[in-house]
């Protein structure tokens, strides 16, 4: 869906309304709370994928967040929908028609979740589930239900979306072992710069498309209205002119190294606010901060060979292997 002017601006305050501080907190508990559960279950196994079982630690922990809490029987199967939108998103042929296919149930339980809230048989938490069922348009109008259940689900999946990056830390911390020490003895700024340098560094979306809607010359080439232009954000983030050693993981470079909205790209540039920047920053920033804690503090484990090599093509991007952990202890 893209909106502009008053519609987009009222849409965009309903998703801002639900990152604040207090929220985010609360995510990142629930967050540490399913790991932590996991971890005792990934204890009895030789090997986890460390992609799959994120999925499903973010499906129960954005649920609950959300007002939804999952019964543990459902979590895989929930999991596996969203892990396979977040996989047809950039993709055409099998993997998006799987994608298409599990999202069509998703949608489903959506439009009936809505349905209970609207009607009373469901009670819910104050939270994003209540918040999307009870959201009006700019003209004041509920949303019909069909948009309602699209909407959650578009604050569930990309939430989930996010167990890319949980591995993505974890790759960082298998090729920079060094880190693994400093986030243990270090305190949440150590925390934040490990984050940021990981979304800076890994691909996620390696590039948008959008059309232009005020004309501008860049670099001599001009661009009209209604052109077509695609944005490098992954090449942003790695801009030899902007960065040092933009090729080298240094999360230290956040030091002294003060960012400004169109310097760190992953998630749009400008203001969330005011622009199309993604209000679901904040969760990723959370969360990153989370895994990075958790992934040092609450087990042990070992990273067997395997390939981890990430293919820029591949959208969203992640590791071949799914990185695969084994030998994984509670700590
Ligand atoms: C995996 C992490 C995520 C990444 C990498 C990501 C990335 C992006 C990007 C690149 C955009 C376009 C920004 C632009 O056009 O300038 C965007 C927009 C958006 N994202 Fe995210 N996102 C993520 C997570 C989330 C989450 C968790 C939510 C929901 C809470 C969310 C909801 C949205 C919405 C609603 C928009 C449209 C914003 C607008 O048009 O104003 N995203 N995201």
């Amino acid at each position: 869906m893209v909106l502009d002017g008053d519609a987009h601006r009222h849409r965009k305050e309903m998703f801002l309304s639900l990152v604040g501080a207090e929220a985010l907190q609360r995510f990142s508990d629930l967050f540490a709370e399913h790991w932590r559960q996991a971890v005792l279950r990934w204890a009895t196994k030789d090997s986890v994928v460390l992609l799959d079982e994120t999925h499903r630690v973010i499906t129960a922990a954005v649920c609950e967040w959300a007002g939804l809490p999952l019964a543990p029987e459902e979590i895989s199967a929930r999991a596996v929908e969203f892990a396979a939108m977040v996989a047809g998103t950039g993709a055409v042929g099998p993997r998006n028609w799987r994608g298409h296919l599990l999202r069509a149930r998703t949608e489903r339980w959506a439009r009936r979740t809505i349905e209970e809230i609207r009607s009373g048989r469901r009670e819910v938490p104050l939270g994003a589930a209540r918040t999307v069922a009870t959201h009006r348009d700019a003209d004041g109008r509920l949303l019909d239900v069909k948009t309602a259940g699209v909407e959650l689900i578009n604050v569930l999946r990309p939430t989930v979306a996010n167990a890319r990056y949980v591995v993505f830390a974890a790759i960082a911390l298998h090729e920079h072992p060094h880190w693994v020490e400093a986030l243990r003895n270090g305190d949440e700024s150590s925390r934040q710069r490990f984050a940021l340098e990981v979304r800076r560094v890994f691909p996620f979306i390696p590039f948008i498309g959008g059309r232009v809607r005020e004309p501008f010359e860049w670099r001599g080439h001009a661009f009209r209205v209604g052109d077509w232009a695609l944005m490098d954000l992954y090449g942003t983030n790695h801009d030899p002119d902007r960065w040092q050693a933009p090729e080298r993981f240094d999360p230290d470079r956040f030091c002294t190294d003060a960012i400004d909205a169109f310097d760190l790209i992953s998630h749009g540039g400008g203001s969330a606010a005011d622009g199309h920047r993604c209000p679901g920053e904040g969760i990723t920033q959370t969360l990153l901060i989370a895994a990075a804690d958790l992934l040092v503090r609450s087990m042990r484990y070992e990273v067997p060979p395997q390939d981890l090599r990430i293919d820029l093509a591949y959208i969203p991007a992640r590791p071949r292997s799914g990185c695969v952990l084994c030998n994984i202890r509670p700590a």
